[in-house]
């Protein structure tokens, strides 16, 4: 049977302390896993752009020994002739082993996923989940903070249409203590569906517009873009764009141990000044990602 991954939640937290354990394993002993995926193929069908996850994807299965087929956007595949995402699926599992498809439809990898013979990954489709980018994020912070248990996590920006803040709530859900600081302007608060998941596991979660009254609380700060290509208008986009920029002087009341995420790529959010500061964490997010998407591709091609 192949199975796939569309949402965080199709794997368990022991599956995700196995993929941890892998990705730790990979970083340790890379010439371990130089040849598991010999013989094996990767497809990535990205319709939507990407530099990270489409290139992290291909770089983890050529670092398995693997190889990488695919297209990095919908103009150059028969999509643009009017070509199903069902029959995309069907057709390029005759010439991959596992397929990582991002699309800027929400539910598209699913369409893909109950037509495809082979295992497919969400890699991002539209405003609704990005599964992988939380796995980058899990390993971040575990190697972090050493657990995932007790952490105030302040998630910052676009929480509306910023699919990893949804996978990352739904992933800390399951760990105990965790509480979400929510920051927000007003228009791009976290979707109400999300809210309710909270609610009915009794996670404790709050709102905000004031990134910095809320800073001392916080063991993660999770800054994102605001999401440009999901608005319905420019305007509402450039009023919104700068809402949060974190600069060193906000920081100043921070934790000395706080972790700084953010998916990337960053536009304004960051200034470049927080680079250096040991407390920013995006690049090794970054690096992350790729260990965890090897993890990954072994998990689905069940390689020992
Ligand atoms: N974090 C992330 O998904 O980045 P890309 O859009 O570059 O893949």
């Amino acid at each position: 049977m192949k199975r796939s991954v569309l949402n965080i939640l199709d794997l368990s937290v022991e599956e995700l302390d196995q993929l941890i354990a892998t990705a730790n394993d990979i970083i340790a002993n890379p010439a371990k896993y130089s040849e598991k995926c010999k013989g094996k193929k990767l497809a990535t069908l990205f319709f939507e752009p990407s530099t990270r996850t489409r290139l992290s994807f291909e770089a983890a299965m050529y670092e398995l020994g693997g190889n990488v087929l695919g297209f990095s956007e919908a103009n150059s595949s028969s999509a643009a002739k009017g070509e199903s995402v069902a029959d995309t699926a069907k057709t390029v599992s005759c010439y991959a082993d596992i397929i990582a498809m991002r699309h800027p439809k929400e539910g598209a990898p699913m369409v893909a996923a109950m037509n495809a013979s082979v295992p497919v990954i969400n890699a991002g489709d539209g405003g609704h989940n990005h599964p992988t980018q939380t796995l980058a994020d899990l390993l971040t912070i575990y190697r972090e903070k050493g657990s995932f248990d007790n952490l105030t996590i302040g998630l910052c920006g676009d929480l509306k249409f910023g699919r990893t803040v949804h996978s990352l709530i739904n992933a800390m859900s399951r760990y105990t203590g965790v509480k979400f600081i929510l920051i927000s302007p007003e228009e791009l608060k976290v979707p109400s569906y999300v809210k309710q998941g909270m609610k009915d596991q009794g996670i404790p979660y709050v709102q905000t517009t004031d990134l910095e009254s809320v800073m001392p609380e916080l063991d993660i700060l999770y800054m994102t873009r605001v999401q440009r290509e999901r608005f319905f208008n420019e305007e509402d986009y450039l009023r919104l764009k700068d809402s949060y920029i974190l600069t060193p002087d906000k920081l100043k009341n921070a934790k000395s141990d706080l972790s700084i995420l953010h998916p990337l790529p960053r536009v304004n959010e960051i200034a470049v000044a927080i680079d250096s500061d040991p407390r920013a964490c995006y690049f090794k997010q970054v690096l992350n990602g790729k260990y965890m998407r090897m993890a990954l591709i072994l998990m689905l091609l069940e390689v020992q």
